[in-house]
């Protein structure tokens, strides 16, 4: 038996060959949806050092800065084309009041972060910096606000803060605060885990809340209109528990004009076993192979919950946001355990990149997803120290997968095969493949197996594919990490197919992500 990947209209998989080698046939004309950049989400919650250390150093650091911004962070979040950053949390927002973050930093309330580790929030990162930091990535802002503990009135005045125009108090003292132009925000959550840390509320009690924000809490931004109005995040999933999802889709189905939303959340971690124990360094090929199965139960759950949406809402207007995924690990030795600190191994950047073509496969539905989380904290892209910086495996996936963003997704068929480890089967490859906007051809391809090189022979269309160039990340173990010591340990290099016998063959090293351009 082996696994057959079927991806849009394809009706069978590729045959095996007896010489081993994996015929990968790519149909550029059996188009599917866009791959909405979203996708390639993050998100940046006040938790450990994912800000304050992290991003925010302050104008007086001798680390360079930007307005108190580190410009190492800003100019390898740049290389990502980063969609959009959900903030300020997580658990994290709905314990925000964002008055906190407000005006001349010296007069900033002190609080306690009574989430993450009780630490002191000094709130010198407030919306005008969160709003500075989107604008140097060059990224949308994702603003997560405070249904478990704040007002709608709260929340109103926030965005109007943000948004009204200065014709308006609101919008003057933002003017005052050195921003007179209304800012964008692109995203608004509507509360964040209210089934969980956001207030362990029923079903129909966050959905009252719901309607209330989503009613009185308007974005003024007069260049959001239209296609660029703010879209509206309503709670939905915890992991498989859909009892969220059947009736936030239930009340929007039934909804008069007053309120509505227009995506819908999904949180599900890759973590085997709760609270998660399992280490981020120095695991053997079971803990590889748990985690990888683990991860590939993202597919199931997303399946499961749009079939619930489809059932009230055929026309998948609403879109499905998986805004918290990633590997959830055990605290590092040493780490404080509320501040969410990982490695993040060879492992995870394979765990990215299957969970990026489960997106893309579902790229009807799923229209938004956000890593977790951006600095620091979790699967992270980057970590810091003092003046240092390093960048993950996870990260080298998000740029290797730049060229999937906004593409079309196209037909790709594949005998995947079997990696089996005590007892554990799974898809030996992944693939999706894309076109983008000048029609260049994309496949991104993951040889799960951690021991065996995999030989493929690829084809795209009608006409014989004569070469294929790209990246490809693999290292040493499924374990290897990058540290601040050794900053390239798993580091992406070039790989080209070569022409075999009429054919164009790509070589993949055992345990790998490559993505390639195919002429
Ligand atoms: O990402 C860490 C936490 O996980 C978030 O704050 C919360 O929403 C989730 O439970």
């Amino acid at each position: 038996m082996s696994f057959a990947i079927l991806i849009a209209s394809v009706a069978s998989a590729a045959a095996s060959r007896p010489d081993g080698v994996v015929n990968v046939q790519i149909d550029t004309t059996a188009a599917g949806p866009t791959i909405d950049p979203n996708i390639f989400g993050q998100f940046a919650e006040h938790l450990g050092a994912g800000i304050y250390g992290g991003i925010w150093v302050g104008r007086d650091s001798s680390i360079p800065n930007v307005r108190g911004i580190r410009s190492d962070v800003v100019g390898a979040l740049r290389a990502l084309h980063v969609p959009n950053v959900r903030w300020p949390g997580g658990c994290f927002a709905d314990e925000y009041h964002w008055r906190d973050g407000i005006g001349p930093l010296q007069q900033r309330r002190v609080t306690l972060n009574s989430n993450w580790g009780g630490s002191v929030e000094p709130n010198t990162f407030g919306s005008d910096e969160f709003m500075d930091f989107i604008d140097q990535i060059g990224s949308e802002a994702y603003l997560s606000i405070n249904v478990g503990s704040g007002t709608p009135q709260e929340a109103a005045d926030w965005l109007a803060y943000l948004t009204a125009p200065v014709t308006t108090t609101a919008g003057q003292e933002r003017a005052r605060n050195g921003h007179a132009a209304p800012y964008r925000v692109r995203f608004l959550g509507i509360g964040n885990e209210s089934w969980g840390c956001g207030g362990a509320m029923t079903p129909d009690y966050y959905i009252s809340q719901l309607k209330t924000y989503s009613r009185f809490v308007h974005n003024f931004n007069p260049l959001q209109s239209g296609d660029q109005a703010m879209r509206r995040i309503a709670v939905g999933a915890d992991g498989a528990d859909s009892s969220y999802v059947e009736a936030d889709m239930h009340a929007w189905h039934e909804r008069i004009w007053s309120w509505s939303f227009e995506g819908l959340s999904l949180h599900s971690y890759t973590s085997a076993g709760w609270p998660p124990a399992h280490p981020s360094e120095h695991f053997d090929e079971h803990e590889y192979a748990l985690l990888l199965k683990n991860t590939l139960g993202m597919d199931a759950l997303i399946a499961k919950h749009s079939a619930t949406m489809d059932r009230y809402d055929p026309d998948r207007k609403v879109a499905l946001a998986v805004d918290e995924w990633g590997v959830w690990l055990a605290p590092l030795p040493g780490s404080n355990p509320g501040f969410l600190v990982q490695q993040n191994s060879l492992r995870d950047a394979i765990v990215a990149a299957l969970n990026l073509n489960i997106f893309a496969r579902h790229a009807e539905r799923v229209r938004m997803a956000n890593i977790a989380q951006m600095i620091n904290v979790l699967q992270s892209m980057i970590m810091t120290r003092n003046e240092r910086m390093v960048l993950t495996p996870t990260y080298h996936v998000f740029r290797m997968y730049v060229p999937f963003h906004n593409a079309t997704r196209i037909a790709v068929k594949f005998d995947a095969g079997i990696y089996a480890h005590e007892g554990i089967e799974l898809p030996r490859l992944d693939a999706v493949a894309a076109l983008d906007s000048q029609q260049r051809v994309w496949l991104a391809v993951v040889n799960l197996d951690p021991s065996h090189e995999a030989s493929l022979a690829l084809s795209a269309g009608e006409a014989r594919a004569h070469s294929a160039r790209g990246e490809v990340l693999s290292a040493p173990r499924v374990d290897s990490v990058n540290s601040f010591d050794a900053p390239d340990e798993v580091t992406p290099r070039p790989i080209a197919a070569t022409l075999q016998a009429g054919e164009l063959r790509l070589s993949l090293p055992a345990r790998s992500v490559a993505v390639v351009e195919i002429r």
